[in-house]
């Protein structure tokens, strides 16, 4: 029967989302984040809810457009110091079964070669469990830490086609039954099952035998989460799920329309499964929700919004009025991302302050204030009314936000018939899909 599919975001950094919860006294994330017992703890709630995978959002650089506003990125530990959590999914891995892990990696600055060996060891070590966000880079910065110039919004998934007809010819090549380890015969690969990957593209080459076997899964799975038309192609074209942010269920309606046009104009057997970003604000009354929000709101200070906002836009805003209207902005850095925020405010424009602030409390997703009830009741008007195939959830003030979630809202879908009582399969491609 279907059911509502779960990932958690997390970030490998002080915060996730929201900007200042390190700061909350009930935050244990700021303090704990290079400790592996603070996210083995995650991962076993994360694995109690039955959710299907923990999905780790992941930049490269410190994302600024200005000194200054560097300066108050860092003080500000928004998504600053940033590990890379690559490390830390064995860790997470090695004390759950079924929970799977979705990592970021750009394809900007690791070459294809890499990125399949790399995400192969990880899925072979985790029997499965693995998905690959990927991403093409779009903040100016990531791209001047690697020594690469910025391409265009769109030939950036040009290029990115190459790479990934690159991982397929990689990963075809090399099954897993050619690992026949046969002590009788010495035979422990059979060499006519291992093919030698041959491309000369228009971006990019690659000439070599693939190193890595396939995993119990065959390849990691593919997460994207392009939004503008060429994003959605794309995303459609090569994902098993799209990470969608919509502010409102309308606009989440028509997302998950697009999202099967561009998937039938890809020729794909199946609807692309769409996952919502979405972050919940759990209080025992509406009004303890309410009174979260706005501690959590009140802490974000002004610069800090902006300076991450300004790099999600590509535009340093440190000297501009911050009551003018955030009119006629374009972005080479995240077209997807920008209209989606523009769309919060339903056709009005508003401030650069309040589209920073809300930026910096909200990123940009729906919040849901209110009761576990009446969380789980948006979700499912959410999940009928949009036909998604899940959501992304946003983590506050964490351990709890976590906590508060799996304790009080998944019980209470799980009674309605809304989710999984149990994992279907151990690979991470058996429970997205099922
Ligand atoms: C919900 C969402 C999550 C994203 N997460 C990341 C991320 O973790 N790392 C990253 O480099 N880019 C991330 N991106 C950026 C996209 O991968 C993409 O590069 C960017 O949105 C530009 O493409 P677009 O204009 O087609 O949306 C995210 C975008 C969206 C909409």
């Amino acid at each position: 029967m279907p059911h509502i599919h779960f990932n958690q975001v997390l970030v490998f950094s002080p915060i996730t989302h929201t900007q200042m919860t390190w700061a909350d006294p009930g935050d244990r994330q700021g303090a704990d984040f290079t400790t592996p017992g603070y996210w083995q703890g995650l991962a076993r709630t994360l694995e109690r809810g039955r959710f299907d995978g923990v999905f780790f959002a992941d930049t490269l650089a410190l994302p600024a457009e200005s000194q200054a506003s560097a300066a108050d990125t860092m003080a500000f530990g928004s998504y600053f110091p940033r590990l890379d959590p690559f490390a830390l999914i064995p860790y997470m891995a090695s004390v759950t079964e079924h929970l799977g892990f979705g990592v970021t990696l750009s394809t900007a600055g690791t070459p294809p070669f890499l990125a399949v060996r790399r995400l192969g060891t990880l899925d072979n070590l985790t029997g499965g469990r693995v998905a690959w966000n990927v991403v093409t880079s779009h903040v100016r910065n990531d791209f001047e830490a690697l020594g690469l110039t910025r391409p265009d919004h769109d030939s950036r998934y040009d290029q990115a086609e190459d790479y990934m007809e690159i991982c397929y010819r990689l990963w075809d090549a090399f099954p897993r039954d050619a690992v026949v380890a046969d002590r009788e015969k010495g035979v422990y690969i059979d060499p006519a099952r291992v093919g030698k990957v041959d491309f000369d593209g228009k971006y990019m080459k690659c000439h070599a035998y693939p190193v890595v076997m396939n995993s119990p899964q065959g390849r990691p799975l593919i997460f994207q989460a392009g939004q503008s038309g060429r994003g959605l192609s794309f995303a459609a074209t090569h994902a098993d799920a799209i990470y969608g942010l919509q502010p409102r269920l309308g606009a989440m309606t028509k997302f998950v329309e697009a999202a099967d046009a561009a998937g039938l104009a890809a020729g794909k057997p199946d609807r692309p499964r769409v996952f919502f970003g979405l972050q919940p604000i759990i209080g025992g009354t509406e009004a303890e929700a309410r009174a979260k929000r706005s501690a959590l709101a009140k802490r974000v200070p002004v610069k800090t919004a902006l300076s991450r906002f300004g790099a999600m836009i590509g535009a340093d805003l440190d000297d501009r009025d911050l009551d003018q209207p955030l009119a006629d902005v374009t972005t080479n850095a995240s077209q997807g991302l920008l209209s989606a925020m523009l769309d919060v405010f339903e056709g009005r424009v508003p401030s650069i302050r309040e589209a920073a602030l809300h930026w910096g409390t909200s990123y940009g997703m729906p919040q849901l204030v209110g009761t576990p009830e009446q969380v789980a009741d948006q979700i499912e008007t959410f999940w009928r009314q949009s036909r998604c195939h899940g959501f992304n959830i946003s983590p506050t003030v964490n351990p709890t936000s976590v906590e508060d979630f799996v304790d009080g809202v998944v019980p209470i879908l799980r009674k309605r018939g809304l989710m999984r009582s149990d994992y279907e399969g151990r690979t991470f491609r058996d429970n997205l899909h099922a």
